[in-house]
């Protein structure tokens, strides 16, 4: 179970406080759908389930554990275990190969290299990224590194995958082939929460929160 209860969240002491204590559930085996217009709070809601900020007040819970009271080692541990982000601008590694960067997500949880690299190069052409996989993401399309980055996120199998306007990029064709995968994720058992502005895809999730 993912949760969050009683959020709120200031990136500054000065700046507006977000979520006024929002507590919701996130299911598994569903689409949760995050919407709002741009400002509204959509991408830090998602970083705060994925553990890459901390609450100001009120808590997260990742596979009923809340992350509050845990360590840095602890919250860094439950995200490489059970969290897959795609992130809005693919936030890949630029030094590193497309191959490697998908990759990348398997190695941190815990998986052989040869068994990462091998998912790697399935979902590479799954999601129809080919290109020879020694290519840098700084020489790829906007659409190519946001496919890539969800195959990044995918590697694992992740029990909770957090997308960030994950279609934002693609054309409706790859866009398709992005949301079928989000939704066999979540029919294949995982909590899936997508942040977007495109109302078909709101329309289509199982819940919604509206920001
Ligand atoms: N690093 C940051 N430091 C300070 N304020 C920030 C930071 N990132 C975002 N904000 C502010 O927090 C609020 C929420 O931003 P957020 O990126 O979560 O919105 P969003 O709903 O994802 O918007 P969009 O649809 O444009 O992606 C906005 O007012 C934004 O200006
Ligand atoms: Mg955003």
């Amino acid at each position: 179970m993912l949760g969050v209860s009683d959020l709120r969240f200031r990136y500054r002491r000065s700046s507006e406080e977000l979520f006024g204590g929002l507590s919701h559930g996130f299911s598994a085996g569903g689409v949760s759908v995050v919407s709002g217009p741009s400002g509204s709070g959509k991408s830090t809601l998602l970083y705060l389930l994925g553990l890459l900020l901390t609450p100001t007040a009120g808590d997260v819970s990742v596979d009923n554990v809340e992350a509050g009271g845990l360590g840095d080692g602890e919250r860094s541990a439950l995200r490489a275990r059970h969290i897959g982000f795609v992130f809005q601008d693919a936030a890949l590694d630029q030094t590193r190969t497309i191959l490697d960067n998908v990759a990348e997500g398997g190695l941190y949880a815990g998986m052989p290299r040869g068994e990462a690299e091998r998912r790697a190069r399935v979902l590479l052409e799954r999601f129809g990224v080919d290109l020879p996989p020694e290519r840098r993401p700084g020489e790829i399309s906007g659409g190519q590194a946001q496919r890539v980055g969800l195959c990044r996120a995918l590697v694992k199998s992740p029990s909770v995958i957090l997308a960030d306007e994950p279609t934002g990029n693609l054309d409706a064709e790859s866009a398709s082939v992005v949301l079928r995968a989000l939704w066999d994720a979540a029919g294949a058992g995982a909590t899936v929460v997508i942040s977007t502005h495109d109302q078909q895809i709101v329309a289509a999730a199982d819940d919604v929160v509206a920001l």
